[in-house]
């Protein structure tokens, strides 16, 4: 390993002070309404340190505002988010990721004009606390990272010319460059080929096995099952399961929310 990757290797470390076994985020009764809706309804869980918690429902299940919730870039109607022991609810979102939390947006917001690198650059800007205090040094840790990933030859290109697969990549860079202990991923392989689909879920492990704790939002189930070692699973804003990705694909409530109640029934009898 270089110095240079030494270096990013940091960038993507989370400092292991507490034992692996503890929860490094949990949801308690977290609650969302939007007027009559109820988007996330009373919602516990908690994410462990150094896993990759999945989180996969139907269409409007709940799952993008789960992660806006825990972002700060939603406030929820009741509930709580805590961050190892600290409770996260009602601050603002550049504060949420300054604490170690950081984001990919499922609809994604580059800055257009700016060159790859430079994206980066200000995702490290708005990183942790302590992160580079001049562009210059910002340009410098978005080089790392981009190389880190295998980007480096994308580092000048602009935005608009990337393929959707490539900014899918950026998204994950800008977000890595923040130093996050904790990264929420929101499908980050939506409109990836499948060669795409491969590099991005063999960078996500290799963030995970720097010690990231990962939440994966993901409608693909090869991901989901290669990559989680727990899936957390809403419908109509509930949470209805919470297991391996073996034991969430098994059940019986996942199945009928998924396919519907005839097909589960169907399953059911022919299983009996
Ligand atoms: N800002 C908002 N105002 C009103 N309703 C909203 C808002 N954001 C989300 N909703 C509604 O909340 C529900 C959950 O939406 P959400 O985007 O969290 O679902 P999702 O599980 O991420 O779906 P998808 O798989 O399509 O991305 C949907 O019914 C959606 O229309
Ligand atoms: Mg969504």
């Amino acid at each position: 390993m270089t110095h240079q990757q030494e270096a990013v290797a940091d960038v993507a470390a989370s400092p292991s002070d507490v034992s692996p076994s503890s929860d490094v985020l949990e949801a308690r009764g977290l609650t969302c309404r939007f007027g009559g809706l109820t988007a996330v309804d009373s919602v516990d869980f908690q994410i462990r340190q150094g896993e990759v918690l999945g989180l996969i429902g139907p269409n409007g299940a709940g799952k993008t505002t789960m992660m806006n919730l825990i972002s700060g870039l939603t406030p929820p109607t009741a509930g709580d988010v805590v961050l190892r022991g600290r409770r996260l609810t009602g601050l603002p979102s550049h504060q949420v990721t300054r604490l170690g939390v950081a984001r990919t947006f499922q609809v994604m917001r580059p800055f257009p004009g700016l060159t790859v690198r430079e994206n980066v650059a200000i995702g490290a800007r708005f990183g942790k606390a302590g992160g580079p205090g001049t562009m210059k040094a910002a340009l410098g840790r978005a080089d790392e990272v981009l190389d880190w990933m295998g980007l480096a030859h994308l580092g000048r290109a602009e935005i608009g010319r990337l393929t959707t697969g490539e900014r899918k990549k950026l998204e994950l860079a800008r977000a890595l460059a923040m130093e996050p202990q904790v990264l929420l991923l929101d499908e980050v392989m939506a409109g990836c080929n499948p060669r795409e689909v491969g590099d991005v879920m063999e960078l996500v492990q290799r963030v995970n096995d720097r010690g990231v704790t990962i939440f994966l939002i993901e409608h693909l189930m090869k991901a989901v099952m290669g990559l989680c070692q727990r899936v957390l699973v809403l419908h109509h804003g509930k949470r209805i399961a919470l297991g391996t990705p073996r034991e969430v694909a098994d059940d019986p409530a996942v199945v009928e929310a998924y396919l519907g109640q005839r097909y589960a029934e169907a399953r059911r009898t022919a299983d009996a």
